[in-house]
Formats: C-alpha cells, structure tokens, sequence
C-alpha cells in the first residue's frame, strides 16, 4: 500500500491508536498524535486529520476517541471529509461499498481490540461501488 492514511486520537483512543498502527506495519502512517494520557480536545485531532487530507498528505484517515461520537461530529463539520463511526466490520465494509466514507471513527472504550483491527482492514481493502450511490455522496457536498 502506497498511499498514506493518517490517523489521529485523543487521550480515550491514543491506545487503540498505537496497536492499530502495529497491527498494519505496511500501512504508510500520518500519525497526528496524541500521544499520551494527557487530556487533549478531540475537535483538535479531528482538525489535524482534516487539514491533512485537505493538504493531500493523506488519503483516508482513522479517527479514534472514547466513543468514537465526539471526534466523528468534529470530522464531519469539514466539507471534504465523509466520517462513518462504526463498530463493526459490516458498517466498516457498508461506509466504503455505499458512502465512500474517507474516514473510519472508532470508539476505544465501546469495542475491543479485535473487532477495531478488522474494522480497519475492511475499511483499508473496501471499494466504494459507484452507481447507485454515487449521486447520494454527490448530494453530500450541498447539503
Ligand atoms: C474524553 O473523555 C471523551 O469524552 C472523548 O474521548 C469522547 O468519548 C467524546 O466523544
């Protein structure tokens, strides 16, 4: 895999973050941090992800905090980003194959380990499908 996918969390997800990241030692990371317990902002984390995709430095991007509910809000008031919160590999595949989601949102404290990896597996290897779906993603822009 060639293309970067950026990945950031708050102090709930910088966990799930790193066993995330050593679990797919082929993807070519953007990590935005945070890096520790310390208590940070999610909106901050998910306007890094945000500004680097803008920037092109990174295609797709996981976004990680407690609940996975704040910090997909926070990706989601950004026009060019399309965040699915999943928690399981079905919504993961689903957010690809029908939404051409571009980011992936996991709450740390909601799923385990196991089920987040093979989220992100799914999420990372899923094509968007087009043809039905496309016009629905396209109304996404003017909403
Ligand atoms: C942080 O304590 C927590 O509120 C945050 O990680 C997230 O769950 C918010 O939606």
């Amino acid at each position: 895999m060639t293309e970067s996918i950026a990945i950031a969390a708050d102090h709930g997800g910088y966990i799930l973050k790193d066993y995330i990241k050593a679990q797919f030692p082929n993807v070519d990371w953007l990590d935005l941090g945070t890096n520790s317990a310390d208590s940070v902002d999610y909106p901050d984390f998910a306007g890094k992800l945000a500004a680097a995709m803008k920037d092109g430095k990174a295609s797709r991007g996981i976004l990680i905090c407690g609940s996975g509910i704040g910090i997909s809000i926070a990706a989601n008031r950004h026009a060019h980003i399309r965040c699915a919160l999943v928690h399981d590999v079905t919504g993961a595949r689903l957010c690809r194959q029908h939404n051409d989601a571009n980011v992936l949102a996991l709450g740390a404290r909601l799923i385990g380990q196991e089920v987040a990896k093979d989220c992100v597996d799914v999420f990372l290897s899923a094509e968007f499908e087009g043809g039905r779906h496309q016009k629905r993603v396209d109304k996404l822009s003017s909403c």
